[in-house]
């Protein structure tokens, strides 16, 4: 099955492609525009940013041309943003923050919304403030869903005790996804469990091990088992997530590499697997594990 036909049905009754295109350190007009001629050339029809990644406009300027190009409509693509962790628990701010990344975007609504965070600027990790902050955040967004604005709204970087605090307290509308760091190197496998128990969809980020590193993408196991598929580590790491129903937004701005992680159409066997699925452990990217 070729990658763009692949979705996940949300627990909002929306269809999200599992496959998308990752844009943090993407930025500047042009280069946001050959990376996603390329990508929506090559069948992604999935963007992820954030306001904090300062390209939203960008991709916005983007769009206007590419899907004119590609006989695309709005509907076709599935735009994921996320709130600013500054933003947290301020209901004016949060609705401003939707408003702009609207704007910026050039649409009229938003297919997925996550907090990225569950700390809030300017307020310690360890202030049980941030409870109360999570909470009047959740209670916006609802809110800014109800309204249309929001599609499905979601939460980025939480963990299990995140999770149990906000469903005990979610007014019916829990998260649709939790997109959080996931690879074989930090295979969150708990966390994958009790998101599957609560019907929570697992978006895997940092797949490749981030733009700083190239630790895991030359793992020795990664790399025996791509040379036994013949195919590239790469496509191993995002293959890995996929079998698991895990959704991937790896992040490529070269051509090369945004043809090479769409072709996920391979299998990697249960003895592969468990090889993967033996490594050490190592987070790369950002811990929310001290954010009470
Ligand atoms: N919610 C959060 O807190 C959070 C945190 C981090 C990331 N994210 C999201 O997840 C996306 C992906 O994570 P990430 O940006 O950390 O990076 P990543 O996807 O793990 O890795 C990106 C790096 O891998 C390289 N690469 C891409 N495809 C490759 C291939 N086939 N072979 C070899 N190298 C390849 C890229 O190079 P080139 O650019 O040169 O092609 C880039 O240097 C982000 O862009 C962002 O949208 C979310």
């Amino acid at each position: 099955m070729n990658s763009a036909s692949k979705y996940i049905r949300l627990s909002t009754g929306f269809n999200m492609p599992l496959v998308g295109i990752g844009t943090y350190k993407t930025t500047g007009r042009e280069k946001i525009f050959n990376v996603l001629d390329e990508a929506l050339g090559v069948g992604y029809h999935s963007i992820d940013t954030a306001a904090v990644y300062r390209n939203e406009e960008d991709i916005g300027y983007a769009l206007k041309t590419l899907l004119n190009k590609y006989a695309l409509e709005r509907d076709d693509i599935f735009i994921t943003t996320k709130l600013a962790p500054s933003d947290n628990g301020n209901p004016q701010r949060i609705r401003k923050a939707v408003e702009t990344s609207l704007k910026a975007l050039g649409t009229s609504y938003i297919d997925l919304y996550l907090v990225h965070w569950p700390g809030t600027g300017g307020i310690p990790e360890d202030s049980i403030e941030n409870i109360k902050l999570r909470s009047i955040t959740w209670q916006t967004l609802i809110d800014l869903k109800s309204q249309g604005f929001l599609r499905s709204i979601g939460v980025s970087n939480y963990t299990i005790k995140h999770l149990q605090l906000l469903l005990q307290d979610c007014h019916g509308e829990s998260p649709a996804v939790n997109q959080v760091e996931c690879h074989p190197h930090y295979r969150q496998g708990k966390l994958l469990e009790f998101c599957k128990k609560e019907g929570i969809h697992v978006q895997a980020y940092s797949s490749l091990g981030t733009s700083n590193e190239t630790t895991l993408l030359k793992d020795p196991i990664v790399c025996r088992v791509a040379e036994e598929l013949n195919v590239s580590p790469a496509r191993v790491l995002l293959k890995w997530a996929l079998q698991q129903g895990i959704g991937i937004i790896p992040k490529a701005t070269s051509k090369e590499h945004i043809h090479d992680n769409f072709k996920l159409d391979f299998t990697i066997n249960e003895t592969q697997m468990k090889a993967l699925c033996s490594l050490p452990q190592r987070k790369y990217a950002w811990s929310p594990d001290n954010v009470v």
